[in-house]
């Protein structure tokens, strides 16, 4: 972003959806709601990427995929489900002068959409609005070389048994969108399933976690669930509606 001036008028004369709260220039910061430099410090993202190539799936606004750019990446895609224009990533991404790429497309697709494996992977915010968290968890993992950070909205604590709440019509927050909730425990379970070895676990607010996140790298050899289960591994198309 050239000056302060030009980061008030790209915020003046957006008429997208605001998500994300981050910083454009030192002084100018997003409107959104969900401060995602305050995430990125919660997950204990490093202050330097530099080098390294960052994958963030859910993008909205860009704050995410902006800020690790900013720490030095050398790559950085971001995904969303809709076209660039309804969170004005292709217009930031101007203003800010970034090389961030956009993709199109859903997580359960990704490894035919994007050239990977990335170092590290941005799964923040996302994963309770599937209904297909595994099938998600599968398609990160042949995406992944080194770190995926999982940030989710969470049904119980680490301590609670390892459980998913299942939303059918909208019960979590009155959002539609909205599927399934594990416990923490859940989560660990889920991800370790799924081919990594949980690093950091945190949940908030304390007692009564209503968010919470994971920090993950590669487990060595095929994905645990491959050595118990005769499922057999997905590569996901989107079908049409109806
Ligand atoms: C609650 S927002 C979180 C945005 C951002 N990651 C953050 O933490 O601020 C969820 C985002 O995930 C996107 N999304 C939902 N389902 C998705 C899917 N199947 N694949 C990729 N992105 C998806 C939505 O379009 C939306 O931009």
């Amino acid at each position: 972003m050239r000056d302060d001036v030009s980061a008030e008028q790209v915020i003046g004369d957006a008429e997208f959806v605001w998500h994300q709260r981050f910083h454009l220039t030192d002084r100018i910061v997003t409107p959104g709601a969900n401060d995602i430099e305050w995430l990125l410090y919660r997950i204990e993202l490093p202050q330097s990427l530099a080098g390294k190539s960052v994958l963030d799936v859910g993008t909205t606004n860009g704050g995410a995929a902006f800020t690790a750019e900013r720490r030095g990446a050398a790559h950085v895609v971001a995904v969303d489900i809709y076209d660039p224009d309804i969170y004005g990533f292709d217009t930031l991404c101007s203003a800010l002068d970034s090389r961030a790429e956009f993709v199109k497309g859903s997580v359960y697709e990704l490894p035919r959409l994007v050239d990977g494996p990335f170092d590290e992977v941005l799964f923040l915010g996302v994963l309770y609005h599937l209904r297909h968290p595994l099938l998600a968890l599968d398609s990160l993992r042949q995406l992944t070389r080194g770190n995926l950070y999982v940030e989710t909205a969470v049904s119980g604590s680490v301590d609670d048994e390892p459980r998913a709440r299942f939303y059918r019509r909208g019960e979590l927050h009155d959002d539609p969108s909205n599927w399934f909730a594990p416990t923490v425990s859940c989560l660990v379970d889920w991800v370790e399933s799924s081919g990594f070895v949980v690093d950091r676990v945190d949940e908030w607010p304390e007692g009564r976690p209503e968010r919470a996140y994971v920090a993950a790298h590669l487990a060595e050899g095929p994905p645990e669930w491959e050595r118990f289960s005769y499922e057999v591994p997905l590569s996901v198309s989107p079908a049409p509606r109806g």
